[in-house]
């Protein structure tokens, strides 16, 4: 209630600072005011696809009664273009290349990317305008690549220690051990693609042989985490030195 109050009392000072400097809009400042106080978002998002598959995108949950428009800049490799519609149906695509607005049942606006591809890695940006504000955002999107995975056993310095590696994912892999070490170290490394390289060393205490070891890898483009149990590779064991 306070803040409603607040509200209309900045109204109230606007619209009179509003009629110092030009007195035949007051009226109707006062009442778009009053309704709904312009707004302006601006968020950034990500968002990530598989390769092959129906990318959706929205800019806003309103339906199409309340909108007045929507436009998509859209920039990706190497191309830019517009998608654009109004609510009086009035529209234009310059992009050509499948991707279109379309209406969910309830009439919301979205972007249809079809097939989702390496082409159409970019940078999305909209904005959906309604009575009194408009949304707007600036959605960084990336193709959502599994990494391939594996794990194994090395001795180093006489001590074990346990790899676990996802290669070139994206976005990059989580890894975690069913076992803790005496030290755990993440390397990650980025390639130019944008795919990234993720690795974890264990390091098991000297005397522990690790039974049912096992590393647990997830990644966004998988509905399950996948578990590795790492062991030694061909050729290892002759470098393990005894003490
Ligand atoms: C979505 O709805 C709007 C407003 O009713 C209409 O102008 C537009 O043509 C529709 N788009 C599609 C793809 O049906
Ligand atoms: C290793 O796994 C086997 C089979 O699942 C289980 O019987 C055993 O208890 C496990 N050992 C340890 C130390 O967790």
């Amino acid at each position: 209630m306070r803040a409603i109050m607040w509200i209309y009392v900045c109204i109230i000072f606007l619209s009179e600072t509003w009629s110092l400097h030009s007195g035949t809009n007051e009226n109707t400042s006062l009442k778009a005011s009053t309704t709904s106080p312009p707004k302006k978002f601006l968020v950034h998002r990500n968002a990530a696809f598989n390769l092959g598959s129906d990318a959706y995108l929205n800019c806003s949950d309103k339906t199409w009664s309340e909108t007045m428009y929507v436009i998509w800049n859209i920039e990706v490799n190497n191309k830019s273009c517009k998608i654009a519609l109004s609510n009086d149906g009035e529209g234009k695509n310059t992009c050509n290349d499948g991707k279109s607005l379309r209406n969910t049942s309830s009439g919301q606006s979205f972007l249809h990317i079809p097939g989702f591809s390496a082409d159409d890695v970019g940078v999305y940006k909209c904005e959906s305008a309604f009575k009194g504000g408009s949304e707007n955002y600036d959605i960084d999107v990336t193709l959502t690549v599994s990494p391939n995975i594996s794990a194994w056993l090395k001795y180093k310095d006489n001590k074990m220690v346990a790899v676990c590696r996802a290669e070139r994912g994206n976005p990059p892999a989580n890894i975690s051990w069913s076992h803790t070490g005496n030290l755990e170290t993440v390397k990650t490394l980025n390639d130019s693609n944008g795919f990234v390289t993720v690795e974890s060393y264990l390091e098991l205490p000297e005397s522990v042989t690790p039974e049912n070891l096992s590393c647990i890898v997830r990644h966004m483009s998988w509905n399950q985490e996948k578990t590795l149990v790492p062991e030694l590779k061909k050729g290892q064991s002759s470098e393990y030195k005894t003490e």
